[in-house]
C-alpha cells in the first residue's frame, strides 16, 4: 500500500504560518511514501514568494519526504506582462524545479505530474500533444499491479464546484486528454484549484472517461478560501489501483484534524464508495469538507 499525501494551493505570500507549520509537523510524523503539491505554490509568482515555497519544500526534504510538485496558474506572473510571455514559468524553473512533468514510482504506485499552467490563459489550464504522448509513453512500462495516478493542478474536465456548485472550467483539450489517461491505463487523477475538496468516479462525469476516480484537494494553506470550506489535505491509501482509501485532513482553526474518510473500490469497472466515518471538525462554526461520493 502507498501512503500519500496529497497536498495543493499552498499559495506563498497569502497563507497562514501558522497552519504551514502544522502541516510540516503532520507530515513529519506520519512519513507518507510520497509527498504531492499539485500547484499554486505561490500567489503572484513574485521572487520572495518562490524563494518561500522552495524553503518550505527544503524543509520538507530535511525531514526525508519525496516530493512531486507541478506548477499552477498562480505561479505564472500576472501583472508583470512581459515576463509573463518571454518566461511564463522562469522564477518556478529556477526555485523550484525545471521538471515540469515530475514522475515518481513506489513499489506499490506510479506518478506522474503534468503542467497544466500557461501564460496565454489566466486560469484556465491546458495540455499539450506533446503531453499526452508522455502520458501514454510514461505508463507503457509500469507493472500492471501499480497504481497509476497523474497529477495536474486544473481538474482535467468539469467538476461540479465551480463559483457557488456550477460547473466548473475545463482543461483545453480535455477530450483529448481523456483518451490519453484512458490509453494509460490511468486510475486516480489528483489535481486542485479550487480550494474545494470533492471526489467521484470520472464515469459519473463525463463519457469515455473509463474506470479514473477523480479526487480534488482544497487549499493546504492559503487564507483564500472558497464557501468557506477550512483548509485541508488529502491523506491517501493506495492500493494495487482497485483499492483506495481518502482521509481528508482539515484545519479547525488550531491543529490538523482528520475528517471525512471513504474508501473506494473498483468494482466491474466502476468505482464504488464507502463511507468509512466522518468525524465532525471540532470548531463548532466549521463544516467539515464535504466528500461527495
Ligand atoms: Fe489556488
Ligand atoms: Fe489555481
Amino acid at each position: 500500500m502507498a501512503r500519500i499525501a496529497h497536498l495543493s494551493d499552498i499559495h506563498f505570500g497569502a497563507n497562514d504560518p501558522d497552519i504551514v507549520a502544522a502541516t510540516i509537523a503532520w507530515l513529519k510524523e506520519k512519513q507518507p511514501d510520497l509527498v504531492i503539491i499539485s500547484g499554486d505554490l505561490t500567489q503572484r509568482a513574485r521572487e520572495q514568494q518562490f524563494r518561500d515555497a522552495a524553503a518550505y519544500l527544503q524543509a520538507l526534504r530535511q525531514n526525508g519526504h519525496r516530493l512531486l510538485v507541478v506548477p499552477g496558474n498562480h505561479d505564472v506572473p500576472l501583472y508583470d506582462i512581459l515576463r509573463r510571455f518571454i518566461s511564463p514559468l522562469g522564477r518556478y524553473k529556477r526555485h523550484i524545479s525545471d521538471e515540469l512533468c515530475p514522475w515518481a514510482e513506489t513499489d506499490e504506485a506510479a506518478i506522474l505530474g503534468i503542467n497544466t499552467a500557461r501564460s496565454l490563459t489566466i486560469k484556465d489550464g491546458r495540455i499539450n500533444e506533446e503531453q499526452m504522448q508522455l502520458i501514454r509513453q510514461r505508463f507503457r512500462g509500469v507493472a500492471a499491479n501499480k497504481s497509476r495516478i497523474l497529477v495536474t493542478h486544473h481538474p482535467l474536465f468539469e467538476l461540479p464546484i465551480g463559483h457557488g456548485n456550477e460547473l466548473s472550467e475545463a482543461v483545453g483539450r480535455h477530450e483529448d486528454a481523456l483518451k490519453a489517461i484512458a490509453d494509460a491505463g490511468i486510475h486516480l487523477t489528483l489535481a486542485g484549484h479550487f480550494h474545494r475538496t470533492y471526489a467521484e468516479a470520472a464515469s459519473k462525469m463525463v463519457k469515455d472517461a473509463g474506470p479514473i476516480l477523480v479526487i480534488q484537494a482544497g487549499t493546504a494553506t492559503s487564507t483564500r478560501l472558497r464557501n468557506q470550506e477550512p483548509q485541508s489535505f488529502n491523506w491517501l491509501h493506495v492500493e494495487q489501483g482497485d483499492r483506495m482509501e481518502l482521509q481528508v485532513i482539515v484545519w479547525n482553526g488550531k491543529d490538523f484534524q482528520r475528517a471525512s474518510h471513504v474508501g473506494f473500490a473498483l468494482e466491474q469497472g466502476q468505482w464504488q464508495s464507502e463511507d468509512l466515518a466522518t468525524q465532525p471538525v471540532a470548531k463548532d462554526n466549521m463544516r467539515s469538507a464535504q466528500i461527495q461520493s
